[in-house]
């Protein structure tokens, strides 16, 4: 037993491993080694076990489908819930599907749920949450005025980024769902969700945030702007002008339409 189980568990937490597997440690290095082979043996083919990657054609195919099918968010959701193609799922507690008004005038996309929403099963319930509530109200906008979603509905282990492998099988859904919330305006929150939905995987969020953008997404065309992230805010506050110019930006973009 650790001397100060509590502080131990602190520690563990603070570097992002808060997540308990099993009761005792595996070493996986010592697991993984095969074993000694003769050389006499000849080598036989391997018939992988390995666990799927979410972004084969095939998963990515029946994700496409069952996003097609959904005729409204509500559908869209449930069979979200069904779907077991991201691997995200598999630790995850639930699905973390949208918050706000799905006909509100702007959607906002994130990256992933965190360890709050998770447990919450609401997009955007901590920290970096209270920090989008904050920038929402400094332009008189509130959950009740915008939609909120996330570029994978499941939390990755220890709040790491999701991996295209994990987002790509996530993609055709919340494509249906800008199609299905039909917004004005698109802002995504951070990298990852600016490079997913502006579709471009090597571009900079220095350069690409407060900018507009006439995008297509899914069948979706309009409007776009990246921002900063809020948990990025949390860590450099000094950046937080830097939003303000694009809540300014997004504000001044919402009066005449
Ligand atoms: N960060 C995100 O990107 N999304 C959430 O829902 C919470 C934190």
């Amino acid at each position: 037993m650790p001397e100060n189980p509590i502080t131990d568990l602190k520690w563990y937490a603070a570097n992002g491993v808060d997540l308990a597997v099993e009761d005792e440690p595996i070493d996986q290095f010592a697991a993984s080694k095969p074993p000694a082979r003769p050389a006499s043996v000849p080598v036989a083919p391997v018939l992988s076990a390995a666990p799927a990657l979410g972004n084969e054609p095939e998963t990515v195919r029946e994700a496409e489908e069952l996003a097609a099918g959904a005729e409204n968010l509500d559908a869209l959701r449930e069979r979200f819930d069904r779907f077991s193609g991201c691997p995200l799922k598999l630790r995850a507690t639930q699905l973390v599907f949208a918050d706000g008004n799905p006909e509100g005038r702007v959607m906002f996309i994130g990256e992933a749920p965190g360890a709050d929403e998770d447990i919450q099963g609401k997009p955007f319930v901590g920290r970096a949450g209270r920090l989008l509530d904050r920038m929402l109200a400094a332009i008189d906008l509130d959950r009740s005025k915008v939609y909120i979603a996330n570029t994978v509905p499941w939390r990755p282990p220890g709040n790491r980024n999701p991996t295209d492998q994990e987002i790509a099988p996530c993609l055709p859904f919340l494509k249906r769902q800008v199609e299905l919330a039909q917004p004005e305006i698109i802002v995504t929150l951070g990298l990852v969700a600016t490079r997913v939905v502006f579709d471009d995987p090597k571009l900079t969020i220095s350069r690409t945030r407060g900018q507009w953008r006439d995008l297509q997404f899914g069948s979706w065309t309009g409007p776009a702007m990246a921002t900063l992230h809020p948990a990025f805010l949390l860590r450099q506050p000094l950046q937080k002008r830097e939003v303000w110019k694009d809540m300014l930006a997004l504000q001044e973009r919402l009066e005449p339409l």
